[in-house]
C-alpha cells in the first residue's frame, strides 16, 4: 500500500527561537497529497541535516522521524481509521506536521491552518455550506475573539458557576474515564481543553469544534504556555453530529455550553454515544429553558431566539432515547450540567 507521505521539512538551524516564543509559522506545512517522494534521497538528506536540532528540547518533540501508523482519528466521511504519516507524538507540532489519510476511501486531510480539519467538507474549492445562525455566529472572528474577553463571563448572571467550578464539577462526573481519551467536542476557544490538558488526567485530549476561528483562538491561548503545547493535545475541526472517531473509541466528552448552540442535538448525541465506550461518561451544560409551556416554546424556538433552550426534562429525554443511561443533573437557576453514561 503506498501511503508514504511527501512534506517538506525547513532547514530548522536557520531558526533559533526560544520555546516560549515556539511558532507554527517556523515549521514546515504538510502536503494534503500523499505521493511516494517521502523516500526520496532528498528528503533523507534533509533529515539527517537537520539531526543536530534534535538538542533542542523542543524540536525534539518534532523530530523529523517518520512514522506510520493507525491513529485516533476516524475519516468523517468512512468511519475507518485514519493512516498518519509524520513526526510520531500526540501533541499539536507533531500533528500538525502529519499527514492523514482514509484507509478506505483514501481521501486525505491535514493541518492547512494550525488545527487538523476533519470535516466532510475539508479540501472543497467551490461548495460552501452554512449552518443555523447558533453555529454560524461563533464562526465570526469577532465572536471567537470576544468569547473570553468577557463574552463567557456573561453566562455567570445565568446561573453558571465559572470555568474554574465548571471544571471541577466534570472532572468528578470523569473519574470512572481517568487516563482515557477526552474529547470536549464544541470546545470554543478551549477554555475547558486547556484545563483537562493540564490536568494530567487524561491519556489524550481532543479540543474539537467547528469554529475555525474558535480553533485559531484556541491556539492563540496555548501557544505561549509550553506545559499545554507540549501536552498530549490535538486541536481538531469537526461537527458534533459527525465525529472523526471509531465507534467505542472515547471515554468522555464534554460539551460545555454547547448543546443549545448545535444544529440538531439529537444527531449530536446521538453521534457521542456512538464513538463512547461502554461506561463511558459524557458531561454537558447549557441553559435551560424556564418554561415548558407550548406557547413559550414556539416562541423561544422560532421568534425571539436563534438557540435551542430545553428543559431539564427535554434533555434527559433527549440522552434516554439516544441511547445513554444514567442521567444525572445540577441545576442552578439556568445553568445545568448534566451527565449520561454509554451502556
Ligand atoms: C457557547 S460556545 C461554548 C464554548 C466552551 N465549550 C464553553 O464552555 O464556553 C459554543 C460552541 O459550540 C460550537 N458549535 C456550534 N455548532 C457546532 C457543531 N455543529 N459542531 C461542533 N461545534 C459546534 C461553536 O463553534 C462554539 O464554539
Amino acid at each position: 500500500m503506498a501511503v508514504a507521505a511527501s512534506y517538506s521539512l525547513l532547514p530548522f538551524h536557520h531558526h533559533h527561537h526560544q520555546a516560549s516564543t515556539f511558532n507554527f509559522h517556523y515549521l514546515s506545512r504538510p502536503h494534503s497529497r500523499f505521493s511516494t517522494r517521502f523516500s526520496s534521497p532528498n528528503l533523507r538528506r534533509q533529515i539527517h541535516a537537520s539531526a543536530t536540532d534534535f538538542l533542542d528540547p523542543i524540536l525534539s518533540i518534532v523530530q523529523p522521524l517518520i512514522t506510520t501508523e493507525v491513529v485516533l482519528f476516524s475519516c468523517p466521511i468512512c468511519y475507518e481509521p485514519l493512516i498518519r504519516k509524520g513526526p510520531p507524538g500526540f501533541n499539536l507540532p507533531a500533528i500538525y506536521r502529519s499527514g492523514f489519510q482514509c484507509n478506505k476511501c483514501k481521501k486525505t486531510y491535514s493541518s492547512k491552518n494550525i488545527y487538523l480539519d476533519l470535516t466532510v467538507t475539508a479540501g472543497t474549492t467551490e461548495y460552501t455550506e452554512f449552518q443555523p445562525t447558533r453555529t454560524e455566529l461563533f464562526r465570526s472572528p469577532l465572536v471567537s475573539f470576544l468569547y473570553e474577553r468577557g463574552w463567557r463571563q456573561n453566562f455567570n448572571s445565568s446561573g453558571f458557576p465559572g470555568p474554574d467550578e465548571e471544571f471541577e464539577m466534570a472532572q468528578e462526573y470523569f473519574k470512572p474515564s481517568e487516563d482515557g481519551i477526552i474529547v470536549d467536542v464544541s470546545c470554543g476557544s478551549g477554555l475547558f481543553s486547556r484545563k483537562f490538558a493540564k490536568s494530567g488526567t487524561y491519556s489524550k485530549v481532543v479540543a474539537l469544534d467547528f469554529s475555525e476561528n474558535m480553533l485559531r483562538q484556541c491556539y492563540d491561548f496555548i501557544k505561549n504556555d509550553e506545559s499545554i503545547l507540549l501536552s498530549n493535545l490535538a486541536l481538531v475541526r469537526a461537527d458534533v453530529s459527525r465525529l472523526p472517531f471509531s465507534s467505542s473509541s472515547i471515554d468522555a466528552v464534554h460539551a460545555g455550553a454547547a448543546l443549545h448552540c448545535w444544529p440538531s442535538p439529537s444527531n449530536a448525541i446521538a453521534e457521542i454515544n456512538r464513538v463512547l465506550r461502554s461506561g463511558g461518561v459524557f458531561v454537558g451544560t447549557t441553559f435551560l429553558r424556564a418554561n415548558s409551556g407550548i406557547l413559550r416554546a414556539f416562541l423561544q424556538r422560532s421568534v425571539t431566539s436563534s438557540y435551542n433552550y430545553f428543559t431539564e426534562e427535554e434533555i434527559a429525554d433527549l440522552c434516554r432515547t439516544c441511547g445513554l443511561i444514567n442521567f444525572t443533573s445540577q441545576v442552578r437557576q439556568s445553568f445545568i450540567m448534566f451527565s449520561a453514561q454509554k451502556p
